[in-house]
């Protein structure tokens, strides 16, 4: 949703720029530009599409300049075009903007009525022309800053420069990403630590409010009512390496891959298999309150809403507490039921998904306690909540999710032990057996990983299919949802997840010979096989195409399926992270020999930190 960077220091910052952005395409890319500060002179090159469009008109005419910002953009106001794109410039100065500016009509009109003239449909141009005006009152940038910005109703992470004063880019932000990265002689800013890897590893994340003076040799922080802020400075441990696509064709299929690696690392070092229990870092919560726990309400969207609906079925199990799933979105703007003893944990890749934050901001103010699963450090909603158990996945940057959601399943589970022991629903050697299974689900999805060759010989046959049908019980059943999701997301197929129970409440009447159905199948009666059996059968005699996901040595559905994906026995709970993974490759093979963007997918953001 809009990507953002920025550089000061003595190199040519353009080149720097557009690099950065490269890493941040996946939060927007209809459009890009930059804003560089060269002698005096403010150049600004925009570009209407991908970022390569960018690219070539800044490599045919590079800005000269030693300072410059950048942008990444995803449409909210205004269609995709060049004067759309930001940088936004308004004498002399340069803005970027990711968030909304809900004021902004009346903003326009005020302005307006003084003889502003705006160049694009933007709510953020409003920001270049509010500074301008207030340095043009006198005010240094910095308080021009601050002074635009207090005039404004809504969301921004916001970077600005201007010719008058080559040495300084300026940048606030509230409610939307920013991250400031430390470096001798040269300092950068950007929406996400991926952009400026290649340059350093020292991180500050700003706080709701904050703003930010960097120069080449020193960084300056203000909190909210301007008094000097000392934030810490982080060092993230990520490698470029892990944020470029190592060989593989695009990112999402090397993040398929590099499943079995996140998951080891998402339960490296918690699981205390001698003990029988989960060591989780800043887990603060007092035996006591757990005990008291009488419901677990999990918020998310997208692919972390399908993490949390296996994941109710793990804490259920494993802690026998009530586990509620809500669309984040839908909480926030009703009128939950919240208590003291609920726990209410919100699960956000990104940790920067607006609906998730505000659903978990409201369950706090409602006396809830409140905790997180997410894949960044430092990110929002893991300042949000007391404590957050981070999924090691390491960045993610296909805007389809895959080893975010199988790394935040994995912390579910581990979430589920530690919850059942310390309420006294599983023994030691009961968690023994369990985190043992746990331990063991790398090594089966390089299993599965192995049977690609036959996922991509289905994709052939199905490409040009105008739907899909995936169906799933018990864990499975969010497996099926995902699955439906994943392809959808990516090969613009039309796509339903479902439980195989309500087949026939429905979308049996979409099944004729034309409609490929998934089934996924474990041999497992905690799974009601029996009854996916009937589902087949019942897809079948209507002439559907069954794909099934079949066990090792399953030979009734080898024989009943049209199409087999072979996949090694899991434990019921555990099933959906190894049965997730072929469904992901199944949707990355179609979309890619359908020839689409498989890491960009049209009208999607990687994080929508809108609502
Ligand atoms: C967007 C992404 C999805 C993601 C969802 C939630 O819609 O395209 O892949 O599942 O946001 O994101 P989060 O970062 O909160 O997990």
């Amino acid at each position: 949703m809009c990507g953002i960077v920025g550089y000061v220091g003595d190199k040519e910052s353009a080149p720097i720029l557009v690099s950065g952005l490269k890493k941040l395409e996946y939060r927007g890319y209809d459009s890009a530009g930059v804003a560089v500060v060269g002698r005096n002179q403010l150049n600004v090159v925009r570009a209407t599409g991908k970022l390569r469009n960018l690219e070539n008109r800044v490599v045919a005419e590079p800005p000269a300049g030693t300072i410059g910002i950048g942008h990444t953009r995803w449409a909210t106001h205004g269609r995709p075009s060049d004067e759309n794109a930001h940088p936004h410039a308004y004498r002399g100065v340069a803005v970027v903007h990711n968030g909304i500016i809900e004021n902004h009509l009346a903003l326009k009109e005020e302005l307006g009525g003084s003889g502003h003239v705006f160049s694009s449909e933007t709510d953020s141009e409003v920001f270049a022309h509010l500074i301008a005006d207030e340095q043009e009152r006198g005010l240094e940038l910095k308080d021009a800053v601050r002074a635009a910005v207090a005039r404004v109703r809504g969301t921004y992470a916001l970077a600005v420069v201007c010719a008058q004063d080559p040495s300084r880019i300026v940048c606030t932000k509230d409610a939307s990403p920013m991250v400031l990265g430390l470096s001798v002689g040269q300092n950068f800013l950007a929406s996400d630590v991926p952009a400026l890897l290649e340059h350093t590893r020292d991180f500050v994340y700003m706080e709701e409010g904050d703003l930010a003076v960097l120069t080449a040799e020193k960084v300056e922080i203000f909190d909210r009512e301007g008094r000097p802020a000392n934030r810490p400075t982080r060092r993230i441990d990520w490698t470029p390496v892990m944020a470029e696509k190592g060989g593989h064709k695009h990112f999402m299929h090397k993040e398929i891959h590099e499943q079995p690696r996140a998951v080891a690392d998402t339960i490296r070092g918690r699981v205390l298999l001698s003990e029988g229990d989960v060591h989780l870092e800043g887990f603060g919560f007092t035996p006591e309150q757990v005990r008291a726990i009488t419901k677990v309400t999990v918020v998310a969207c997208g692919t972390s809403y399908h993490a949390g609906l296996a994941g109710k079925l793990m804490i259920e199990s494993l802690a026998r507490i009530p586990v509620e799933v809500e669309l984040a979105s839908e909480f926030r703007y009703r009128d939950p039921i919240v208590e003291p003893t609920h726990l209410c944990v919100a699960i956000s890749q990104s940790g920067e998904t607006a609906d998730t934050l505000a659903a978990i901001k409201e369950a706090r103010a409602r006396g809830a306690l409140a905790m997180s699963i997410c894949n960044v450090i430092g990110s929002a909603i893991t300042r949000e909540t007391a404590f957050s158990l981070i999924t090691n996945a390491g960045p993610e940057i296909g805007v389809a999710s895959t080893k975010a959601f199988t790394t935040q399943l994995v912390a579910l589970y581990l979430l589920g032990v530690k919850l059942g022991r310390l309420r006294g629903r599983l023994t030691v050697r009961e968690a023994q057996r369990r985190l043992t299974h746990l331990t063991e689900i790398p090594k089966l999805m390089e299993a599965v990983l192995r049977s690609e060759g036959a996922v991509k010989r289905i994709a052939q046959a199905f490409q040009a299919a105008q739907g899909f049908l995936f169906l799933g019980r018990g864990p499975m059943h969010s497996v099926a949802m995902e699955g439906a999701l994943k392809l959808k997301e990516i090969s613009y197929i039309h796509a339903e997840g479902y439980a195989g129970g309500e087949m026939k409440h429905g979308p049996i009447a979409l099944i004729d010979d034309k409609l490929p159905v998934v089934v996924i199948a474990p041999r497992d009666p905690q799974i009601a096989y029996e009854k996916i059996l009937g589902n087949i059968e019942e897809v079948r005699t209507r002439g559907g195409k069954v794909i099934a996901v079949l066990e090792e040595g399953d030979e009734q559905v080898r024989k009943l399926a049209d199409h087999a994906i072979v996949v090694p026995p899991a434990p019921a709970l555990l099933a959906p992270v190894v049965a997730t993974v072929p469904l992901q490759m199944l949707a990355y093979h179609v979309a890619d020999l359908r020839g689409n963007d498989v890491d960009q997918p049209r009208n999607l953001a990687k994080s929508v930190t809108v609502e």
